[in-house]
């Protein structure tokens, strides 16, 4: 397994699998691990790879045609709810995450990663730091340009606990 994976790991994952990403949705994936790199570096965060590659991957089936992401979705392990049958943004986390785990990408021994993929778009009361941290990463990776996301990613450089809190009351603000 790779360390670290690049957009060139993504071009052919993109190309073999018919993923259609689009350049600015890699363009975002990128963005959002090369800032998880910058944050793990700083806050001396454990795992540094696992958080990077997660962070990376963490889009992977979102410009899938939606039978395709349906499908993923219904062979998972994972409790799906109907709001995101109903919903082909929503259900492009669970998706995500059981392609990464059928493709054995990455983290196969690592399901709390893929957790945080496979939730990434749903509200959960209790957020494990991994959850917390993509959502981060998310919604204020450097391609992110919404009035506030500079607040976001100065608090991150401080204090990444209150950066979570933080850009949450932002994701709550966009739905
Ligand atoms: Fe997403
Ligand atoms: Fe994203």
């Amino acid at each position: 397994m790779k360390l670290i994976y690049q957009v060139s790991d993504l071009n052919i994952l993109n190309n073999q699998f018919k993923l259609n990403l689009s350049e600015k949705r890699i363009r975002h994936m990128k963005g959002a691990s090369d800032y998880a790199k910058s944050l793990c570096e700083l806050h001396k965060i454990d795992n540094a790879d696992n958080i990077i590659n997660m962070c990376f991957f963490h889009d992977i089936a979102r410009d899938l045609d939606y039978n395709v992401t349906k499908e993923l979705a219904e062979r998972s392990d994972w409790k799906i709810l109907n709001i995101e049958f109903d919903n082909a943004v929503l259900l492009h986390s669970p998706a995500g995450a059981q392609f990464l785990l059928e493709n054995k990408i990455f983290l196969k021994n690592n399901m709390k990663y893929l957790e945080a993929i496979r939730k990434h778009t749903l509200w959960d009361k209790k957020e494990s730091f991994e959850l917390s941290f993509l959502r981060l990463c998310d919604i204020s990776e450097y391609s992110r340009d919404f009035d506030g996301v500079e607040k976001i990613r100065e608090k991150a450089f401080e204090d990444i606990e209150k950066a979570f809190t933080l850009s949450e009351e932002f994701r709550k603000g966009f739905n």
